[in-house]
């Protein structure tokens, strides 16, 4: 494959009352409502990417699918081709897309048996300028995990991901471009999605975001703060289904050619480099913990 960049396009979130929800994500959260299905409603940022965050009417909380885009549709063919033969659950061929934007991709499962989506051509908006107060992109999304080697395995040997830090024994940070990390992984009693975080054009945007939402009746549940892996600020919240959410900015980009991974001690100095945070409430630990995945179920 010559073309190897990949992208984190976003997560599909399942849960009771979705629909309900759209007011907060847009009014108070800062995305665009994109589309919509009966059970299902879709938002944008206000970067190219056609829909970053999509929220489906489940009975359980937890994840429908993660994208993540590649440049082109050989691309996706030559995905498709390695996972199969790799002996990765795959659970349809490479098709055009029926899902807002449409595009080329195909679905497989992780080893915690999560959905994932490998896609090309995806249609981009035209009407792209960073806001002074809303998200550009996603940033990553952070899964707990049961068993952290066998997913920080599957990603890079797989997906072709590396892992850019730890955090002691308890965190894997991985990229799959410049950004530190698209996706990080925790080691967990459950597999879960832990958090979602939504990127601010400068850290400007990031502070009246947390303005925005102050204002709107959320207070920060964690934060502002900045974490030691990724250099990025951090504010977190419990949005209304309980799925946290967080706004950051300046997220560390790495340098392959001089780039080394290093453990980072889960010190308050090292993991709240502001020292402004403290540690996360045990509501906030309750948030993130999730509730267990059902998985893919066919
Ligand atoms: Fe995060």
């Amino acid at each position: 494959m010559s073309e190897k960049r990949m992208w984190l396009r976003g997560l599909e979130y399942g849960c009771p009352g979705a629909m309900t929800q759209v007011e907060f994500y847009t009014a108070l959260w800062g995305l665009t409502e994109v589309a919509r299905s009966n059970d299902a409603v879709f938002f944008r940022a206000t970067g190219p990417e056609f829909y970053i965050l999509a929220l489906h009417e489940r009975p359980w909380r937890g994840i429908v699918r993660i994208n993540l885009g590649v440049a082109d549709r050989a691309g996706v063919d030559a995905l498709h081709a390695s996972l199969s033969a790799k002996g990765v659950p795959i659970l349809d061929a490479p098709r055009e897309l029926t899902t807002p934007g449409g595009g080329y991709g195909f679905e497989f499962l992780d080893p915690d048996r999560r959905v994932f989506r490998l896609s090309a051509d995806v249609a981009r908006h035209a009407d792209v300028a960073d806001a002074p107060d809303r998200p550009r992109k996603p940033s990553h999304i952070v899964l707990n995990t049961v068993d952290m080697e066998r997913m920080v395995a599957f990603l890079t040997d797989a997906l072709g991901f590396k892992v850019s830090d730890w955090s002691e024994d308890v965190m894997t940070f991985l990229r799959c471009n410049a950004d530190h990390h698209s996706i990080a992984l925790v080691r967990a009693d459950r597999n879960s999605v832990n958090h979602m975080a939504f990127e601010m054009p400068s850290i400007d945007a990031y502070m009246r975001g947390i303005g925005r939402m102050r204002t709107g009746g959320y207070p920060v549940n964690w934060g502002p703060g900045r974490h030691g892996p990724g250099n990025n600020p951090f504010a977190y919240y419990a949005g209304p289904s309980g799925f946290v959410i967080e706004y950051t900015a300046e997220v560390q980009q790495i340098d392959e050619a001089t780039h080394q991974p290093q453990v980072w001690p889960r010190t308050p100095e090292k993991s709240d480099l502001w020292m402004t945070a403290g540690p996360p409430s045990r509501q906030m630990r309750t948030a993130m913990a999730g509730d267990p995945d059902p998985g893919w179920k066919g």
